[in-house]
């Protein structure tokens, strides 16, 4: 790649939540590989200074993951702060102060979207928005016009190439491996099929409720918040074609065509839920109807997926934390019709170290054919060989790599799909600590029910 790499990061909402949990630890990451080239600018109105700046990021890291004696004093000397209202032209001037001889820098919009297009014109016009490339976080706007004007807004000031939409998910190692399993295997696609695979579900359970961010929730709910971002690229993984090639391109192209061949959804593909006792969180309307629990069924029409359904749920304050993929398969023949074996499955274990477990059938002991199920298990620990997926995301924003970026028109399908679901009424109270509202039962009552993560 003969991309330039950048030589400056400028991150703005540095004083805020992401920042705090997930930003600080992986720049010090970065910083321990030297692949932090210039000041980090943080930018924030919060009525801060330098060493304030400087204490919080301290403080992030020492309750997320450790302080490392090489990384951190490496990024502590390059941390830099500015001060100010994002209305305000002299909040960019002094950016650009900071910024000194830097020529390429990326700019990193930890911000809430409604700040996307103020930003970015003030980028333009205090002239460092030249030579450099931008990171905006999800959610890319709030429905698909607001995408695509959020699109027309970017490319007002920066060309495709530059932009990197990011979403975490890309860079997880174990959503990564879902790519490289399918085809790096010769046993795995040959029945990665509608012939073979009768339905495929994935669920990203979270034990934990909103967490003090009520007012972001609230105006935003599951299907924005992880499901047409998240669980819609881990989709896009399991069931894509294989790239003729691993250039940027041929992979984001593939996963493209993934969501193309998914119809837009309709009130009857969802069950939308809220947990018991949101509506008293600060920040959150009386009256919501916000969804904090979604589950939806939807079609791959290609010729791979015709006619299998695929399940996504996802829920907060459910009863574990756990993020799974099973593609169950169909059942074999007919001899053991009488007592039929359990289904074969393949299980991806997305959330912590990967676990790729084949649910298979093996007799017991005995004088009957009768059998139980096991699994056949791939377990990885990966330590400390594995990089936060801010780590890897904005080491490759830097290094002008997109592959683990979202397309303009990816963001746009992914859209186009949910648009018909997003804000609807309809909202079942459940209990916290279970699987969400009994009504989601009735999508899965075809294929057997849901399938609970191990
Ligand atoms: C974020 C959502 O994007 O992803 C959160 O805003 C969610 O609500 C989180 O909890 C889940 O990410 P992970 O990596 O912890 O599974």
């Amino acid at each position: 790649m003969d991309q330039p790499h950048s030589d400056a990061l400028v991150f703005f909402g540095a004083t805020g939540d992401l920042a705090y949990k997930q930003i600080f630890p992986s720049l010090q990451k970065l910083a321990k590989r030297g692949k932090l080239v210039g000041p980090v600018i943080g930018v924030a109105k919060a009525g801060w200074n330098l060493e304030q700046f400087k204490a919080r990021a301290q403080d992030s890291i020492e309750k997320h993951g450790g302080i490392d004696p090489v990384g951190f004093p490496e990024l502590i000397g390059k941390l830099r702060y500015v001060d100010g209202d994002y209305k305000d032209a002299q909040t960019f001037a002094n950016v650009r102060k900071e910024l000194g001889s830097a020529k390429n820098p990326l700019h990193y919009l930890a911000i809430p979207p409604v700040l996307f297009g103020q930003v970015l014109t003030q980028l333009k016009a205090s002239g460092s928005s030249e030579g450099a490339r931008v990171v905006i976080e999800k959610p890319f706007g709030r429905d698909l016009p607001s995408a695509e004007a959020l699109n027309k807004i970017v490319h007002e000031v920066f060309p495709e190439e530059d932009v990197f939409r990011i979403d975490h998910y890309l860079g997880k190692n174990t959503v990564q491996n879902v790519i490289y399993f399918r085809f790096a295997n010769a046993f795995l696609e040959p029945i990665w099929n509608n012939l073979y695979v009768e339905s495929v579900q994935i669920t990203m359970a979270e034990q934990f409720d909103v967490q003090g961010r009520g007012s972001f929730y609230d105006d935003v709910g599951t299907i924005r918040d992880v499901v047409q971002n998240h669980l819609l690229q881990l989709l896009s993984n399991i069931a894509m074609e294989p790239p003729p090639t691993l250039s940027i391109e041929s992979l984001r192209d593939e996963r493209v065509k993934v969501l193309k061949s998914v119809q837009s959804l309709t009130d009857a593909d969802v069950v939308r839920g809220q947990y018991s006792g949101y509506l008293s969180t600060a920040g959150v309307k009386k009256d919501s109807r916000t969804e904090t629990y979604v589950a939806i069924q939807l079609a791959i029409n290609s010729w791979r997926w015709r006619g299998v359904p695929f399940f996504i749920r996802s829920g907060k304050s459910l009863a574990t934390t756990e993020t799974e993929v099973v593609a169950k398969l169909r059942q074999p023949c007919a001899i053991f019709a009488a007592e039929p074996p359990p289904p074969n499955y393949v299980r991806f274990r997305i959330s912590g170290d990967p676990v790729i477990a084949i649910g298979a059938s093996i007799k017991t002991a005995g004088d009957q054919l009768r059998g139980c199920s096991i699994e056949l298990i791939a377990d990885q620990e990966c330590g400390e060989d594995t990089m936060l997926p801010y780590e890897e995301l904005l080491g490759d924003a830097m290094a002008g790599n997109q592959t683990w970026f979202a397309r303009e028109d990816y963001v746009e399908e992914a859209w186009r799909i949910v648009d018909p679901i997003l804000d609807g009424s309809d909202v079942h109270e459940y209990p916290c600590g279970g699987w969400g509202p009994a009504e989601a039962d009735k999508l899965t009552a075809s294929v057997g029910g849901w399938i609970k993560p191990k």
